[in-house]
């Protein structure tokens, strides 16, 4: 009888044991990217966002029109592709996100959290912008968007934060559903549907009568524009726009398989990032200039003036919906991928399954997103703080990291590796000195004399 009881407990235990390892590698399994496609289409998802469709057309308003964009493009040459790169390959490299990862350095797994806590940041003034989203949507189908007052109908106001519970709910069902089949198959719809609307709506506003001029304003770079703001505020959008900031890609990295390319996906995420940006532009100015208004707006370009642009033009309802439905698309894509890194957290920290973690969290961004979607003031600090401060912080500790602690040249072995094309010294140069100076100035300016 004992060894019958022993036998007994001993085959249960090795069940348990199988049981628990098969589920762990499944859930393994099901954190990595099936394809590099699904890989881009997730980090293009992250990249394209409120920074490329809201922010971006009213900051080149602001800022110069044409000169803003060169220095942009410039910009994003030299950082873009450094900067992915270095993320995916810190991920990768360490395989986790950015507090297993910045382990390499001293403090590295505390300061591993801020990357983690920005994120959480930026989701919840997302789910705000995201709720008025899905509000302006409801109301191109109503016809409500056109009344003047609508955007202070509806924001800041209670009856927004239902919309931003609705929000918040459509992008933890996608990353509950993991990373393969919720956020990979998800990003593969959205990203190809978002590109053909853009296109159909930038066509549509070049050619309206009168629409040349903002062409004209937005695509020739007038140098007397240029200014130390200019540079200081196309930077900070390179990395914003590119989600470069210590969390989002460096989790993305880490589910990519060793064997798969990084160089030339960084290529082609960085160029979708920024012909997204500028097609983004062409919908908006354009159409804004054509119907003689003005451009420099600032962050009511989208909810205020293009309604009554969208208002004067034959169909301009039509044009509307697709508008706002384009939007969502944006926003929902970036919002999985911040969200997906406080859930990695949870989960390689805390040894929480996957659906806890995701149901945690987005309780968690319910509340913080519910309690800015009605305090206006603490919602631009908050906007402030981390699409411009934090994310840079992230960035410049996630480039120490691999470069100075991992080890310049083992992270380019490292990084070429499954590249279909492979980055020479120069990388090493940009990365461990370039990068990091660029950031110290920026933060320095944004500290000494504030950019927003
Ligand atoms: N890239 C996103 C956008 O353009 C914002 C973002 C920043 C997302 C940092 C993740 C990390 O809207």
């Amino acid at each position: 009888m004992p060894q019958f009881t022993s036998i007994f407990s001993w085959s249960l235990i090795r069940h348990i044991y199988t049981v628990r390892t098969t589920r762990e590698e499944m859930e393994r399994e099901e954190q990595r990217w099936a394809s590099t496609a699904g890989f881009l289409a997730a980090c293009v998802g992250s990249a394209v966002g409120l920074g490329n469709i809201w922010m971006f057309p009213y900051r080149a308003g602001k800022y110069g029109g044409g000169a803003f964009l060169a220095i942009y493009i410039f910009l994003l040459f030299i950082v873009g592709v450094t900067g992915l790169t270095m993320e995916w390959t810190l991920g990768r490299s360490r395989g986790g996100g950015p507090i297993k990862s910045f382990a390499v350095m001293p403090f590295g797994k505390y300061l591993g959290v801020l990357p983690t806590v920005t994120m959480f940041l930026i989701l919840s003034f997302y789910s705000v912008v995201f709720a008025w989203i899905l509000r302006f949507f409801v109301g191109s189908i109503s016809g409500e968007i056109f009344r003047e007052s609508f955007l202070n109908d509806i924001a800041f106001q209670p009856q927004s934060l239902i919309f931003c519970i609705i929000a918040i709910s459509i992008t933890t069902l996608i990353v509950m559903a993991g990373v393969k089949r919720g956020i990979e198959r998800a990003n593969l719809v959205m990203m190809p549907l978002l590109f053909v609307l853009l296109i159909i709506l930038a066509i549509k506003s070049v050619t309206l009568p009168g629409a040349y001029r903002g062409v004209e304003f937005y695509l020739m770079p007038d140098l007397s524009e240029m200014n130390a703001t200019t540079w200081l505020m196309a930077l900070s959008q390179v990395f914003f726009s590119l989600s470069l900031a210590g969390g989002t890609m460096v989790v993305y990295g880490s589910y990519q398989s060793k064997n798969r390319d990084l160089t030339l996906s960084s290529v082609a995420t960085s160029l979708s990032d920024t012909a997204v940006a500028i097609i983004a532009g062409l919908v908006v100015i354009p159409a804004v200039f054509a119907f003689g208004m003005e451009p420099g707006e600032g962050p009511e370009l989208i909810f205020v003036t293009l309604p009554k642009v969208f208002a004067s033009m034959r169909f301009g309802w039509i044009f509307a919906i697709l508008f706002f439905f384009t939007l969502i698309l944006a926003t929902l894509s970036t919002a999985i991928s911040l969200l997906e890194v406080c859930v990695n957290a949870l989960c390689e920290h805390l040894k929480w399954r996957r659906k806890k973690a995701t149901f945690l969290s987005a309780l968690l961004t319910m509340a913080s997103g519910s309690f800015l979607s009605v305090n206006e003031n603490f919602f631009e600090f908050i906007v402030d703080l981390s699409s411009i401060y934090l994310v840079i912080l992230g960035a410049l500790m996630a480039s120490i990291a691999l470069m100075w602690f991992y080890g310049s040249k083992r992270a380019r072995d490292e990084l070429n590796r499954g590249g279909r094309i492979k980055f020479g010294r120069w990388w090493e140069v940009m990365g461990k000195y370039v990068y990091p100076a660029v950031l110290i100035v920026i933060l320095l300016a944004a500290a000494l004399f504030g950019i927003g």
